[in-house]
């Protein structure tokens, strides 16, 4: 059996931890070669490949990023150095001269979505669900996101510390575009006075008139404010649009633009700190290192077992398998009436508006 095994989309804490996995569990059979595609989907189109062996994947568990590149902007079926064209025979043709029996594809909603279509033109495919976002749909959990979290919790002690010792509302813009998941777990974890995340839109009085309370009771304010986090009857704070990108908007800015909305409203001093890809990079964390084992490990059982066309998943505490079609093109974003709103509610956070404030 010939295997191969792409990292698509962002990087993220845990990919190389899967590609060990893989790579261990699939050649612990005789018989079976690993093959590891450079810089995600296009180096199906650049011939760029190398050989995983054994060796070549020893002590890769704790390391950050990703040994085989990635690419985020790479869509064979839309690929932008070929002016938008549909090159997928020819990722097909290499992935046929390469003697492929299955692609493992490690990724996101993106990298899902892609992988589906190459699934439809008969290419065997086992996807393993990663992003700090942890919003892949039919998965509880993806790896990456207890190492994102992990970050932000402790940035926000951090700077718990320093809006403490000069009485200041500190603002702390994490990623998540769609999704709230990091700002709201690491807030919690990080003591966050304010959670503002994009599935709810919140209202600058509110945030502010929360602020002024806590000035009255001599309180700094801590706010964890997500990428994708919106005013009402607002939009998403886009720093660029990159045309050639299947997800053009590069978001940033929105912890900025509510300290400019703040400052006038509030007696303390307003200040911001983007966390940016601070929590993308680095080593992932134990919890991730393990999930990611677990998910590459039980990618290769698939494998062994021919079911292909489907999606690694964490569902309760269970591995399980999901089709690629029901995870392709949708989010898991934070349900409105989710426990850990209600406990944050309960813990006096202010979730941006009035009537949850
Ligand atoms: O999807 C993960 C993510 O970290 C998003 O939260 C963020 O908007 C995006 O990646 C940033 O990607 P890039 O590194 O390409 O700017």
């Amino acid at each position: 059996m010939h295997i191969a095994i792409l990292t698509g989309g962002g990087d993220c804490p845990g990919l190389n931890a899967v590609i060990r996995a893989v790579t261990l569990a699939l050649t612990s059979e005789p018989g079976t070669r690993v093959t590891g595609i450079r810089r995600g989907f296009l180096g199906l189109l650049t011939r760029d490949v190398q050989p995983l062996q054994r060796d070549a994947v020893a002590g890769i568990v704790a390391e950050g990023g990703t040994i085989l590149g990635t690419h985020n902007r790479c869509d064979p079926f839309h690929y932008f150095a070929a002016g938008g064209a549909d090159v997928s025979a020819q990722a097909m043709a290499y992935a046929a001269e390469l003697g492929l029996d299955a692609l493992v594809a490690i990724g996101g909603d993106g990298t899902m979505a892609i992988a589906h279509r190459f699934s439809g033109l008969g290419l065997p495919v086992v996807g393993v669900p990663k992003t700090i976002d942890n919003d892949l749909a039919l998965t509880d959990r993806t790896f990456g996101f207890d190492s994102a979290v992990a970050v932000v919790s402790e940035a926000l002690d951090r700077l718990g510390t320093t809006a403490r010792s000069h009485s200041r509302v500190m603002i702390a813009e994490t990623m998540g575009r769609y999704a709230g998941w990091i700002a709201l777990e690491g807030g919690m974890a990080g003591g966050a006075d304010v959670i503002l995340i994009p599935e709810l839109p919140f209202s600058v009085q509110a945030v502010a008139e929360h602020c002024r309370r806590r000035e009255e009771r001599g309180l700094a304010t801590l706010v964890a404010i997500a990428e994708g986090a919106h005013a009402q009857g607002g939009a998403m704070t886009v720093q660029a649009t990159l045309a050639d990108s299947p997800d053009p908007l590069r978001l940033g800015g929105v912890g900025h633009w509510l300290q400019q909305q703040l400052q006038p409203l509030v007696a303390s001093e307003v200040r911001t700190t983007l966390l940016g890809h601070v929590q993308r990079g680095g080593s992932p964390t134990a919890y991730d290192r393990v999930l990611a084992t677990r998910f590459g490990w039980h990618a290769a059982q698939l494998l062994h077992a021919g079911r292909t066309g489907c999606m690694v998943a964490l569902q309760g505490d269970v591995c399980v398998s999901v089709p690629l079609s029901e995870v392709a093109g949708r989010n898991r974003t934070v349900p409105p009436g989710h426990e850990l709103l209600q406990a944050a509610r309960g813990m006096g956070v202010s979730l941006g508006s009035a009537s949850l404030a």
